[in-house]
């Protein structure tokens, strides 16, 4: 076709008048496809560590994901249950810690992403692969309370540290940061809180 032609008819089309087409508009719901990336498998990213390197890291930060959703859930659970005279300072002190422990969750899944890997993201997921054991759905007492934290604050504690070793070892220094200054530092600092409400001092009269 001749350059003129083309921009002859270019010229027409922008001189058409504009009309109304309502599937244009319809949004296209109730989509369906193929998953793009299948759960536990590695995409490999330019971030110079290797595929294996990054599939040991994703392994073990989903493991620390879905016990830190948990500790978090178990957190907000205490803070709309938790009774007697310390209600109001529990309650408060509850909700910061699970406010601190949701701001780690979002750094551990994204470094998942970040690795190439997938996190966890549904409850059912959580709940199938957590190492926390679940509490009853019935409200308890708040040394209960408190020790259902403690020990669910230890396993992830636990995990943390061999976690932030197998990164070092395997060169996966951002991973270990992660680790050892997010949620190391942070477990040990709510660990340290909770804990101090269960030595049992006399409040009025020394003994
Ligand atoms: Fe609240």
């Amino acid at each position: 076709m001749k350059t003129r032609n083309k921009a002859r008819i270019a010229h027409s089309k922008l001189n058409r008048p504009f009309h109304y087409h309502p599937a244009l508009a319809r949004p296209r719901t109730g989509q369906r496809a193929a998953e793009i990336q299948t759960f536990g498998t590695i995409v490999k990213l330019p971030n110079g560590l290797s595929e294996t390197v990054c599939r040991a890291s994703v392994e073990r930060l989903n493991q620390l994901l879905a016990d830190t959703l948990t500790l978090r859930d178990l957190y907000k659970k205490h803070h709309w249950q938790v009774a007697g005279a310390t209600f109001y300072q529990l309650h408060l002190l509850f909700d910061k810690h699970h406010e601190a422990q949701t701001e780690l969750i979002d750094q551990i899944a994204e470094r998942i992403q970040s690795l190439g890997g997938l996190s966890y993201a549904m409850a059912a997921d959580i709940a199938e692969n957590t190492n926390i054991p679940r509490p009853p759905k019935g409200r308890e007492e708040v040394p209960v309370q408190i020790s259902r934290l403690l020990t669910a604050h230890e396993i992830i504690l636990q995990q943390a540290r061999a976690a932030a070793r197998n990164a070092a070892s395997l060169g996966d220094d951002g991973t270990n940061d992660l680790l050892v200054s997010g949620v190391i530092r942070t477990n040990e600092l709510q660990v340290w809180f909770l804990a101090e409400h269960l030595v049992d001092t006399p409040q009025v009269i020394a003994q």
